[in-house]
């Protein structure tokens, strides 16, 4: 068998670029899917040696065409991870529209348009690995994230549908759900803010991405058939459920 080909969106900035590079390492050939950061994307690519590719997961004919693009690079797609997500947060009374709907396209509306674009060749082959990553504020809620808290919520409720859709099929589908970890979305919190969250956090300090991208390395490897429709916390003790 020759090397799988995983797809990871918003793969190369923060917890994607780790799990980008975790997936590599691990003998996978990797594209690295961005929307908009050309630049971050391009040093990524030059850093990494990872092919790297643009387009937006909140629409369907563009991630259609994307996946398209990635095959006829590197082959048939057996492995996605849905990582790309944004925050937009503020208290329910001053949310906008566009805030919600960004949160809820670009986090939730992706895992519908990524799946439609790998799932009938995964079903085809018998063959697929899925990892959505979620958060823990999909399980235990925040302040000023209800557009965020909804959207994670959704994907892990997605993660438990379509793996019994997948389960006949060789298709596992999991959801990780990240506390906070030490990357640019969570410096752009307000520092005294961010203080009060760590305070809460029993290990003692903010998690890295490559503690994630290591659970997304066991959960798309041959071993980890039998774990579907699971959600992994991994968040230092601070929600436990
Ligand atoms: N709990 C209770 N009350 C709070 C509060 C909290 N966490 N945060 C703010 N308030 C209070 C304020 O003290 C203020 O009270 P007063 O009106 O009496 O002064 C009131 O709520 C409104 O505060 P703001 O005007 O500052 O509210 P805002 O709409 O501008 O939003 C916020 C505040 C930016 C959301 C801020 O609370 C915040 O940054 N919270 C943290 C959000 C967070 O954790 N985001 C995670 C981003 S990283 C990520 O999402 C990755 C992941 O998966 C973990």
């Amino acid at each position: 068998m020759g090397k799988r080909v995983a797809v990871v969106t918003g793969g190369t900035r923060g917890i994607g670029a780790a799990i980008s590079i975790g997936l590599k390492n691990a003998g996978y050939k990797v594209a690295a899917n961005f929307a908009g950061n050309t630049e971050a994307a391009q040093k990524f690519a030059e850093e990494t040696g990872i092919n790297v590719y643009q387009w937006n997961v909140s629409r369907l004919d563009e991630s259609l065409e994307g996946v398209k693009r990635v095959e006829r690079d590197l082959g048939a797609v057996d492995i996605l991870v849905n990582n790309a997500g944004v925050t937009r947060d503020g208290a329910f009374h001053k949310m906008t529209e566009s805030d919600w709907d960004a949160v809820v396209s670009i986090n939730l509306r992706s895992c519908f348009t990524m799946c439609k674009a790998v799932i009938d060749g995964m079903r085809a082959r018998n063959f697929g690995r899925i990892v959505n990553i979620s958060s823990i504020n999909g399980l235990a809620g925040q302040f000023g994230q209800t557009n965020y808290a909804a959207a994670k919520a959704g994907m892990i409720g997605f993660t438990k549908a379509l793996a019994l859709e997948g389960a006949s099929k060789g298709i596992t589908v999991n959801a990780i759900a990240p506390g906070y970890i030490n990357t640019d979305m969570v410096a752009a919190i307000k520092p005294e803010v961010l203080k009060t969250i760590v305070d809460k956090i029993p290990v003692g300090r903010l998690g890295e991405a490559a503690e994630i991208a290591a659970m997304v390395e066991y959960l798309v490897g041959e071993k980890a058939g039998f774990v579907t429709g699971a959600t992994f916390n991994i968040n230092g003790g601070q929600y436990r459920q």
